[in-house]
């Protein structure tokens, strides 16, 4: 069988659903790769390059007739879907809920469509997920395009010229492409703070090196679980308590990256005009739910606005498309992996196995029906994170009785080792001289109190290693101290280097300790 892939025919698509690299694979299965002339010359893969791949560069009228699978990035257009032929299987972004009228065009056509934002979000899939490859690529390019409108850095630094702050970026939503956004606003050294109406994304915010924006409210409405890792709307009370944190932190902000969004519904608003109003003037948001509406209020969809106090608000709809190589490489790749599923006999044929659970999920038009929307997953998404089991609250007399079992615990331990360190001391003493023995007794019961005093010391120095040197060198100076009125002149030498070269240790441990703490510190 062949599959080919047109050029895309909307306005300012620069992606292409075939690379060089993904047309060699797909010869693996057994397909003859067929591409139109120029289709990928915007995502910088010229036809020699696919030519080179052995893929034959064809026009698109013949490219449409001779395809037997025809893989696409965006929905076909009404004159594209004309083109669509009986069993013949288009595999594109095709946003179903949305499209009615195109879903019946296809079924009146009676071609098979696969639509890659319907794969389910199952572990098997995630090589197919291209609404995952694309959001990916949408959060980074969201901080690059801030960087690019923000007029500083977003790393501190101390230079000759002066001291800069680093910028701090609040990250609002952290699906995927919020956690891509939190990894690269934070790798570019940025302070970053992220907030999700998701409680299960606290841990993987914290990971990244992000700090989680935590709200003074007791309600759990996000169950991750029971909306398959989406979002379920917030009730009125947690939106209000949301919206009271995001003006504490408005004025503080330098740059907002947006990208909440609640399935077949509008984006909500969230980054009202009053915050930005608040921010100041050179500061960016980036509102990657622009398509749905937005999430900051004063959002201009697909343009870029500066507001009169001088915020700039990025509204595009198309980072994936602007960073064409990149989302061309990943989204081919999750198409060859649909029709790697799709191609079971590693063949050339397509099997449209409608029992396939991610296959089924993504069919919407198929031998003449509309087969959307699919029965639910058998497998859950794997974001639904298993809710953690609270620790059982022990009640006073269980503490009580926990206490007096560990107290008697370590009574027993310490009689045990008095009565080695007893046995032991009579051994030696059977031998031993009696001047010996009164010094060893000495010697035994300070190395006992000088550990005891150590191990007391609380840990306020870097390392920990460094508040037991320092509490040593304390002790020394301490017995140093006593022996320092002696008679001997040797006694008191030896006590005043004692002294002298323990004080070294002390003072030099916290000058060190303060400039290890000071590469840490930002400003
Ligand atoms: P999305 O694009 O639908 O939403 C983006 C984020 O906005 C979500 O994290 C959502 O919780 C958040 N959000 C919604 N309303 C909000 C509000 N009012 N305030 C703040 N944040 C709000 O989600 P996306 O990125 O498509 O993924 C959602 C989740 O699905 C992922 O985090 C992941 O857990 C799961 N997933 C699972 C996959 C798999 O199993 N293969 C693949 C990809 C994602």
């Amino acid at each position: 069988m062949k599959i080919g892939a047109p050029k895309e025919t909307a306005a300012g698509e620069a992606r292409v659903a075939m690379t060089p690299q993904s047309a060699k694979d797909l010869q693996k299965l057994g397909y003859e790769c067929l591409i139109e002339k120029g289709a990928g010359l915007l995502a910088g893969f010229g036809d020699a390059a696919y030519e080179a791949a052995g893929v034959k560069v064809v026009t698109a009228a013949a490219l449409w007739k001779e395809a037997d699978v025809v893989a696409k990035v965006r929905p076909p257009s009404d004159s594209e879907t004309k083109k669509l032929s009986e069993g013949q299987t288009l595999i594109s972004f095709f946003y179903p809920a949305a499209n009615e009228k195109l879903l019946e065009a296809a079924k009146a056509q009676k071609a098979n469509v696969i639509a890659m934002d319907m794969v389910p979000r199952i572990s098997r899939a995630q090589k197919m997920d291209a609404l995952s490859s694309m959001a990916n690529i949408a959060g980074y390019r969201a901080v690059i395009e801030a960087g690019n409108n923000f007029g500083r850095f977003f790393t501190g630094q101390v230079t000759a010229a002066g001291k800069v702050p680093p910028a701090k970026v609040l990250i609002v939503g952290a699906g995927v492409a919020g956690l891509a956004a939190i990894g690269t606003a934070t790798s570019l050294g940025a302070i970053t703070y992220a907030f999700d109406v998701r409680p299960e994304v606290a841990e993987q915010i914290e990971s990244m090196g992000a700090e989680f924006v935590y709200l003074d409210f007791d309600e759990q409405t996000q169950d991750g679980a029971a909306t398959g890792g989406y979002a379920a709307p917030s009730s009125p009370e947690f939106r209000e308590a949301q919206l009271k944190k995001f003006r504490e932190l408005a004025p503080d902000i330098d740059i907002v990256i947006t990208t909440a969004l609640i399935p077949n519904r509008d984006a909500p608003v969230l980054w009202t005009k009053d915050m930005v109003e608040m921010m100041k003037p050179g500061s960016v948001i980036v509102d990657l739910a622009a398509e749905r509406g937005g999430n900051c209020e004063m959002t201009v969809k697909d343009e870029k606005i500066v507001t009169d106090n001088g915020v700039t608000i990025v509204g595009y709809t198309d980072f994936p498309s602007r960073m064409a190589t990149q989302s061309s490489l990943l989204y081919s790749t999750n198409v060859r992996h649909m029709m790697s599923d799709l191609t079971p006999g590693k063949d050339g044929q397509v099997v449209h196995n409608m029992e396939d659970d991610v296959i089924r999920g993504a069919t919407v038009t198929h031998a003449g029906e509309i087969t959307w929307p699919p029965p639910p997953p058998k497998v859950q998404a794997i974001a639904a994170a298993p809710k953690k089991e609270k620790p059982k609250e022990l009640t006073v007399e269980e503490k009580k009785a926990a206490e007096i079992a560990a107290f008697k615990k370590e009574t027993r331990n310490q009689f045990a080792l008095l009565g080695i360190g007893g046995a032991l001391m009579l051994l030696v003493g059977l031998w031993a001289p009696a001047s010996f023995m009164q010094h060893f007794i000495v010697f035994v019961l300070a190395v006992f109190v000088g550990f005891q005093v150590i191990w007391g010391v609380a840990h306020s120095l870097h390392t920990p290693l460094m508040a037991v040197t320092n509490a040593i060198s304390s002790i020394i100076i301490v017995g140093a101290l006593m022996q320092i009125g002696s008679g001997s002149f040797l006694v008191i030498l030896l006590a005043a280097l004692s002294v002298f070269m323990a004080g070294i240790n002390i003072f030099g441990g916290f000058m060190v300790t303060r400039r290890m703490l000071a590469m840490f510190q930002k400003s």
